[in-house]
């Protein structure tokens, strides 16, 4: 049973490099014994990740994913059982939205920022879908999976 879900957050402090690199690196490190799948989408203090894999395996690590103290106000976007996965070709590729082009921010927004908080969490799967095809996801090797 595969379940892909959509979160947002508000990260605790200023987002530097270096936390940034642990979480992606706690990522890469257990996402593929778990066999799950996604892309966390950053900008200066706002996450959405999305996460895909079987039921319990995305369920408890969404359950230590709230827990995190780095970040606050997590809020479920979307979550469904699925066929099949869409980010499948990342244990968990990133993207930071400064670097994305402010045209296809505004394409899913109101203005040309992220900000998950404003809009619908088709909208912002919708987005992620569109920085995949666009090859803004990097994963840090620079190559999927
Ligand atoms: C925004 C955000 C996204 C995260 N994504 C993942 C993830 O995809 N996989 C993961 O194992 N941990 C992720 N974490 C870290 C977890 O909250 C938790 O610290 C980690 O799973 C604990 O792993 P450990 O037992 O190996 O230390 C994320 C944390 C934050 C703040």
């Amino acid at each position: 049973m595969l379940v892909r879900l959509l979160y947002a957050s508000r990260a605790a402090a200023s987002l530097t490099a270096s936390v940034m690199d642990h979480i992606l690196e706690q990522s890469r490190t257990n996402n593929p014994a778990k066999g799950i799948t996604g892309v966390l989408c950053y900008s200066d203090d706002l996450f959405i990740q999305v996460l895909e894999g079987g039921r319990d395996e995305v369920c408890e690590l969404f359950n230590a994913i709230v827990r995190d103290s780095r970040h606050v106000e997590v809020r479920l976007l979307s979550y469904e059982e699925i066929a099949e996965r869409r980010f499948g070709g990342w244990t968990m590729g990133h993207v930071n939205v400064g670097k994305v082009n402010a045209s296809l921010l505004l394409k899913y927004g109101e203005r040309a920022e992220l900000n998950p908080f404003a809009c619908s969490g088709h909208a912002s799967m919708a987005l992620l879908e569109e920085l995949i095809a666009t090859g803004a996801v990097t994963s840090r090797s620079g190559v999927p999976w």
